[in-house]
């Protein structure tokens, strides 16, 4: 686990296998994810993966999540930054298959210093499966 930044201070990327896993593990099995690996949710509602983003200042950044979902269903997640819910059930719809990656975008408030972002299942199907985040 790791935070870096650039210029303005809350930028970065962060890969699946710098995450946080609860319930889940880092797989390789699909292809067209960027790091070693994608973060796998067990198909269990309350399934997580959490990151530590490091913000120079605090600031409004954009939150990029990288995601598939090889399914014909939405994949939804609850999305909390420092503990704080920020959307709920937010919906990962299909991406044609597990190959197959799209790019999910929110506005989030980071303070100065370390902050968690954790995305979690909120069904029984589990979330997507999860490539990486990028903070802008
Ligand atoms: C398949 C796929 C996994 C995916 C899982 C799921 O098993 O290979 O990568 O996570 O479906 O339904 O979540």
């Amino acid at each position: 686990m790791r935070g870096y930044q650039l210029v303005d201070g809350s930028s970065g990327v962060y890969r699946a296998d710098e995450a946080r896993v609860q319930q889940g593990t880092v797989d390789t099995d699909h292809t067209g994810h960027s790091g070693a690996g994608f973060v796998n949710l067990e198909n269990t509602p309350g399934s997580y993966a959490e990151w530590t983003v490091v913000a120079a200042a605090a600031s409004t950044a954009s939150l990029e999540l990288r995601y598939a979902n090889g399914t014909t269903a939405d994949r939804p997640m609850d999305i909390a930054v420092n503990g704080t819910r920020i959307a709920a059930g937010r919906t990962f719809p299909p991406t044609a298959n597990w190959d197959t990656w799209a790019t999910a975008a929110l506005p989030v408030s980071l303070k100065a210093g370390a902050n968690t972002v954790r995305f979690t299942s909120t069904t029984a199907a589990g979330g997507p499966n999860l490539d990486r985040i990028t903070v802008r």
